[in-house]
């Protein structure tokens, strides 16, 4: 049985004062969570937030990293200096970054490959646009972000990773994709692990689903057979909602 793994990625919020009462808050309530559950506050706040969760059974994980080890790379961050602060995971490919930021799945195979070198668990985000699924591209795009994300990635690497499923036309927009879209879509995700790494691997890897998760539709996706748990945004912003997700 795979235990639900709730993330939540708080992409470009809070102050530091926030961001300590939200971690201090969600901590508070994590003993009796049933799930396992992360927060991935934004790099200048995680040592901060480190010590907020000290004690806690809630993870701290970064929103991105650079693939270099160190040197001359202005404004990025290593995977050492996330593991270094306290970080065990890593949001790689979010569709953000992809998107907005223009990252290619070769830059993210990159990123993939120095995070387990680092010791850190990579949640690889994959996912259509809108115009993809419209036009029934959407397992050709998850496809290629999951087999360009693993590329060469040996399968006790790929052991360590979770994927979040996140169609883009559903994040930040209030619209989720129903229980069925997603489990469609993961159900497929796991069957290329399952060709790639073979089953042992393909039953015990997560699968979150992102895009519009909110207490109100979480238990209806996260009952999906497929769905390992989620990848929260918006709603992860206030303990509360964040919280009423891992219990979902
Ligand atoms: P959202 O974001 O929950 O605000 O839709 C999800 C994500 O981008 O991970």
């Amino acid at each position: 049985m795979r235990k639900k793994f709730v993330a939540g990625n708080w992409k470009m919020n809070t102050t530091a004062e926030e961001g300590v009462k939200l971690a201090a808050a969600i901590a508070r309530e994590a003993g009796s969570l049933p799930s396992d559950v992360a927060i991935c506050p934004p790099f200048v706040y995680l040592q901060t937030v480190a010590s907020a969760l000290k004690g806690s059974r809630v993870a701290l994980g970064g929103q991105d990293m650079y693939f270099e080890a160190k040197g001359a790379f202005t404004g990025e961050i290593s995977g050492a200096m996330l593991k270094d602060v306290g970080c065990a995971y890593v949001i790689l490919g979010h569709s953000e970054r992809r998107h907005v930021i223009g990252e290619t799945d070769a830059l993210i195979n990159k990123k993939m490959h120095a995070a387990l070198v680092a010791g850190l668990l990579p949640i690889l985000c994959v996912g259509e646009t809108l115009d993809e699924r419209e036009s029934n591209r959407t397992m050709e795009v998850v496809g290629r972000h999951v087999r360009e994300g693993f590329k060469g990635l040996s399968a006790e690497a790929a052991g360590k990773v979770t994927i979040a499923y996140e169609p883009v036309w559903a994040i930040g927009t209030g619209r989720n994709a129903t229980a069925q879209q997603a489990q469609e879509v993961h159900a497929e995700i796991r069957g290329m692990i399952q060709q790639m790494y073979g089953p042992a691997i393909a039953q015990a890897i997560r699968i979150q689903y992102g895009g519009s998760v909110k207490p109100e539709n979480a238990r209806e996706i996260l009952a999906q057979p497929d769905v390992d748990g989620a990848l929260v945004g918006g709603a992860c912003l206030k303990a509360d909602s964040f919280l009423a997700i891992a219990r979902a």
